[in-house]
């Protein structure tokens, strides 16, 4: 008897999800003689049953392409938006996997994906995960697909803006994706040569950055690139964070009380703002560049393909041999699975011994902080 296959793409898309689909589809029809349905736009195609059919022709020709062929959503069936109110669509998506006659349902996903991918399977379904995301922040596995990808975007980046900074003597601080982890702006800083880096893993110290900055300049190099992640924060606006989780007011540098909106304000505009400050004390020019979206377009690497590659190809064997409730990770040269629950919640950050760290120090980037 065939066996039967789900697979959607959920989350923010990433180059190598079509290198990925093409994987798990190719290996399961053609090495084990199963049937794969796509569904459209991440939970929110199971929950609706909106299915793509997947067979040779339509897996012919993807891996190059950026993007999902199937279409990507952050939706999560546990909490969809259905009119104007949440719903839990979890029943939903059980009876579309049985009405397809699912054995299992692969998602190709990062952080989010893998909370509700475990959901799922808690529900008792057939689930196996590949872990994506530019991010490469996934536990558990060594890398995500996506990464290399968005790195060699982010450093090709870094490099054109080194000219540009040379001619006119500018600071240019690059704004690199990465909300909670600096994996993207500390791998593509080093690639390129980024004389600071700031990652959200360590609050920077705005006086130390400025320093490192004028010492550049009597040194006579008179430009300086930033590697920054969206999510890294100074020391005072870190506190500025906290206070807001914890719901309470808090102090600017002048000692005013802030409420919540000013607050959230002035944490928007922290790319901005550190620009600004910069500009004040070093006396260079200072501008902001933000990758944005670039980061996660185009067509995936040759490392990413073949990652993708490898995990989605390990994927159709382990569904074969009835290996369900893990995420297919990448170990080395291995690809192993994983329990969800292992995976499910965690975040893979940047550990502060980590070698990438220790290689920008020693080379003389600045980090924010004294070491
Ligand atoms: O999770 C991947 C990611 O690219 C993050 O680096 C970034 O912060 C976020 O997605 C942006 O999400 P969206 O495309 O939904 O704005």
């Amino acid at each position: 008897m065939s066996k039967y296959l789900g697979i959607l793409t959920a989350g923010g898309d990433s180059p190598g999800l079509n290198a990925a689909i093409r994987a798990v589809g190719k290996a399961a029809m053609g090495a084990y003689g199963m049937k794969i349905v796509g569904f459209r736009d991440g939970f929110r195609g199971i929950v609706h049953n909106r299915t793509i059919a997947l067979d040779d022709s339509s897996l012919s020709d993807i891996i190059t392409r950026g993007g999902t062929i199937l279409g990507a959503s952050r939706d999560k069936p546990h909490k969809m938006e259905v009119g104007n109110q949440q719903m839990d669509m979890t029943d939903a998506v059980a009876i579309n996997y049985r009405k397809n006659h699912l054995d299992a349902l692969i998602c190709l996903g990062g952080g989010g994906t893998h909370k509700n991918a475990l959901r799922l399977s808690q529900a008792g379904l057939n689930i196996i995960t590949l872990p994506k995301t530019i991010d490469n922040d996934v536990a558990m596995t060594d890398i995500t697909f996506g990464f290399d990808s968005a790195l060699g975007i982010a450093a090709e980046s870094i490099d054109r803006l080194h000219s540009t900074a040379h001619s006119h003597h500018r600071i240019i601080i690059v704004e690199i994706m990465g909300h909670k982890t600096g994996w993207l702006a500390l791998g593509a800083g080093l690639a390129g040569g980024a004389d600071v880096i700031l990652i959200p893993e360590i609050p920077y110290d705005i006086q130390i950055v400025a320093e490192a900055i004028r010492n550049r300049s009597k040194a006579g190099k008179r430009f300086s690139i930033i590697a920054l992640s969206e999510g890294a924060f100074s020391n005072d606006d870190y506190e500025m964070q906290l206070a807001l989780k914890n719901g309470k007011k808090s102090s600017d540098n002048s000692g005013s009380n802030m409420d919540r909106k000013e607050i959230e304000e002035r944490l928007a505009n922290r790319t901005m703002r550190l620009s600004a400050r910069l500009q004040d004390l070093t006396g260079l020019e200072s501008r902001v560049t933000i990758l944005g979206h670039l980061q996660r377009g185009g067509a995936p690497s040759p490392a990413d393909r073949i990652l993708a590659t490898r995990l989605g190809t390990s994927c159709a064997r382990l569904v074969n041999d009835g290996v369900y409730g893990v995420m297919v990770a990448a170990r080395g040269e291995e690809a192993v699975p994983v329990p969800l629950e292992e995976v499910a919640g965690k975040r893979k950050v940047v550990p502060l011994d980590h070698p990438w760290i220790d290689a920008a120090l020693q080379v003389g980037t600045c980090l924010g902080y004294e070491d």
